[in-house]
């Protein structure tokens, strides 16, 4: 590794971690990829040495460095300490289970510096639930990837209400950097944007940054895959899904409010938005 090269970690080194690795690697980024067992670290690191070699193969690898050169960046580690030790950026990557990302977050608390940015891929859990106690919660960001972010580039990037507005900036410069297309949201809310679309009542992102979920983000893979299919590949298959994401997904769907008539005051809010980024 060069020690001049920004270094950022990935806690939990499984289908998103593998995923960011690589796009952190493809920006010139190092990479401490951290998991609790040193078999899966193995296994992750094979996988995205054969992903990466694949993909220069056919000229689809990303970034300016070589296969070689990127995977150089990327090493692994069983030592939370070690892996966190002098990085810019840590993106977790953990099962979605609240208990065990509060727990790891805790643990990150107790050993990060005061300027790292802590980062959580969560799907569905909301910052106040992840980060709210924490000493370092001024630092603390939810930046949620699209599966794959390595071809999708669309993050979601949710602060907390106590984040400081430095590192929402920090962390939009940064996803910008390796080649994504970063969204703000300014509050937390049951699903994001992303998973609650069409639902932007609340003002919480703005009309620009709500077409770039749709362009950079699920229509890129909804013209390729349909949402059975998604839901499959995400977790390991249909079953394990509803075991994962069962409970956000009934969460998210019970915080729909009424549906909008669209006309009168609504009408006239979305003309003036599409007008205003230029549709119409
Ligand atoms: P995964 O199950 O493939 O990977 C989780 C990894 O975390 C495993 O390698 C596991 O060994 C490791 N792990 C477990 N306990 C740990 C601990 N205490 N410390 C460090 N590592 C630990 O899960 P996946 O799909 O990669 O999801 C990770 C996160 O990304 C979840 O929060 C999920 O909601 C989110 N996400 C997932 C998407 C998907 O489509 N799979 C899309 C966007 C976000």
């Amino acid at each position: 590794m060069d020690p001049l090269q920004p270094r950022v970690a990935i806690v939990g080194s499984g289908l998103i971690g593998c995923s960011w690795a690589m796009v952190f690697a493809s920006g010139g980024f190092q990479v401490k990829l951290y998991d609790i067992v040193q078999e899966q670290v193995t296994k992750a690191l094979e996988n995205i040495s054969k992903q990466m070699k694949e993909l220069e193969k056919t000229g689809m690898l990303k970034g300016s460095l070589k296969a070689d050169q990127q995977l150089s960046l990327i090493t692994g580690c069983t030592d939370l300490k070690e892996a966190v030790e002098g990085t810019i950026h840590i993106q977790e990557c953990t099962p979605e289970n609240l208990e065990l990302k509060k727990k790891i977050f805790g643990q990150l608390d107790l050993i990060v510096s005061n300027d790292v940015v802590l980062s959580s891929s969560t799907s569905c859990l909301l910052p106040t639930k992840l980060f709210t106690g924490l000493k370092h919660v001024k630092q603390c960001i939810v930046a949620h990837p699209v599966n794959p972010p390595y071809y999708v580039p669309l993050v979601e990037l949710v602060p907390h209400p106590e984040t400081d507005p430095s590192i929402l900036e920090k962390t939009y410069a940064l996803m910008k950097k390796i080649g994504q297309s970063p969204v703000k949201l300014t509050k937390e809310i049951d699903g994001f944007a992303l998973n609650r679309l069409h639902e932007n009542k609340e003002g919480i992102i703005s009309a620009t940054d709500l077409d770039l979920v749709m362009s950079d983000g699920l229509g890129m893979r909804y013209a390729f895959i349909g949402p059975l299919e998604t839901m499959h590949l995400n977790a390991e298959g249909m079953l394990n899904y509803c075991d994962r994401y069962r409970e956000g997904m009934i969460r998210v769907l019970k915080s729909f409010g009424t549906i909008p008539d669209f006309s009168g005051e609504i009408e006239q809010k979305i003309n003036q938005v599409c007008v205003h980024i230029g549709i119409l």
